[in-house]
């Protein structure tokens, strides 16, 4: 087939924007580290000598950042003043970390996953995997930073209403076990709505179990408490909610561990399963959201599930139809799409 030129320009210019957006992230990482989003909210328009006085960082690192965030739409510059500014969504999306637009911990979590990038040439080669706990912590961080508005939007509003009967069993009392917490920012936001409920976290990740620890003590008291334990072991039984946010295609025994779960449901109790959007086929996915949710499964879920034993590596773009095969496996008999958001599925099984 002959090049056609035209074509290949216009591939160029999506990969240069993409090297462009592989740097943003660096730059986007400075900027919330260091405080410099936040300063120039907060007092913006400043020149670059004003902003590293403010932010006590060193002029000449801050006046190329400046250029290169404004080169690439994330603040704003005015030639007639030399000054720099946030307008109010970029103020939204860079400062306000309560906000579903915030950007942050997306940034942060997949700077982090891309620092492991040896380690995954090396399972690309070997076919072994990388777990959770092998990746920079600040995967950890961003993880719950990326993911807590959206819980905190939609979880007690809308995705627990669309179970069935489960919101009048919490509001009367129930128990609860969050699986796959991580720093526990589903658990604590359940907690907080539900005082008459008990509310366990549980993950195999140890230091994601101390922060979530941390986290709670801070918000102060609940019934709320976070125990180091793996999906297909943790301890238990007669539970009336069951919630996995995020995690099941994260697993490696994802069967094993929906049997887990039945065995430790009560009866009548329900298994809530959040999973990021997908559709059940390939091409369907190859969307700006199926990008980031592939791009992240190859270098964190898939390689993640892979380290542990049985390795199915369902991938963060599974779809409904291949869940529902693991949640039947498993033993559940009742399974159905509770809801969903652009980002997420909501499932619910019941035994
Ligand atoms: C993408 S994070 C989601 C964390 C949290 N649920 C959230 O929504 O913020 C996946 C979590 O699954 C946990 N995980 C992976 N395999 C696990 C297993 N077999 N048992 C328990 N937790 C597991 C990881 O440690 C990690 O905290």
């Amino acid at each position: 087939m002959a090049l056609d030129e035209a074509k290949l320009t216009e591939f160029v210019h999506k990969a240069l924007a993409d090297i462009g957006g592989a740097l943003t992230a660096g730059l986007v990482v400075l900027g919330d580290k260091l405080g410099l989003y936040k300063a120039l909210g907060a007092h913006g328009p400043l020149s670059s000598v004003e902003l590293a006085q403010r932010t006590g960082t060193a002029e000449r690192y801050v006046r190329e950042w400046l250029a290169a965030q404004a080169a690439a739409g994330y603040i704003e510059y005015d030639a007639a003043t030399g000054r720099y500014h946030l307008n109010p969504e970029q103020v939204e999306a860079l400062t306000n970390e309560d906000s579903p637009a915030c950007v942050l911990g997306g940034f942060q979590g997949m700077l982090a996953a891309l620092r492991a990038e040896p380690k995954i040439a090396e399972g690309f080669r070997s076919g072994r995997g990388v777990g959770w706990h092998e990746h920079d912590p600040a995967l950890f961080e961003g993880t719950r930073r990326f993911f807590h508005p959206g819980y905190a939007a939609n979880l007690v509003s809308k995705w627990l209403p669309a179970l069935e009967g489960v919101v009048a069993k919490l509001e009367a009392g129930a128990r609860v076990a969050d699986v796959g917490c991580g720093h526990g920012a589903s658990t604590m936001l359940m907690a907080r709505a539900f005082p008459r409920s008990e509310f366990v976290g549980y993950d195999y990740h140890a230091p994601s179990i101390e922060r979530a620890r941390e986290l709670a003590a801070a918000a102060g008291p609940g019934r709320v408490r976070f125990e180091v334990a793996a999906a297909k072991t943790y301890p238990g039984t007669g539970f009336d909610l069951v919630t996995f946010f995020d995690c099941l295609h994260d697993m490696g025994d994802p069967v094993g561990a929906a049997t887990h779960v039945r065995e430790s449901l009560a009866p009548d109790g329900t298994w809530m399963i959040v999973e990021p959007f997908a559709h059940d086929r390939v091409e369907d996915n190859l969307t700006p959201l199926g990008r980031i949710f592939y791009g992240a499964s190859t270098f964190v879920c898939t390689p993640a599930s892979l380290s542990q034993e049985v390795g199915l590596a369902l991938g963060a773009q599974a779809g409904e139809a291949r869940l529902r095969e693991v949640v039947l496996q498993g033993g559940f008999h009742r399974f159905r799409r509770a809801t969903e958001t652009p980002f997420n599925i909501i499932l619910e099984a019941r035994p």
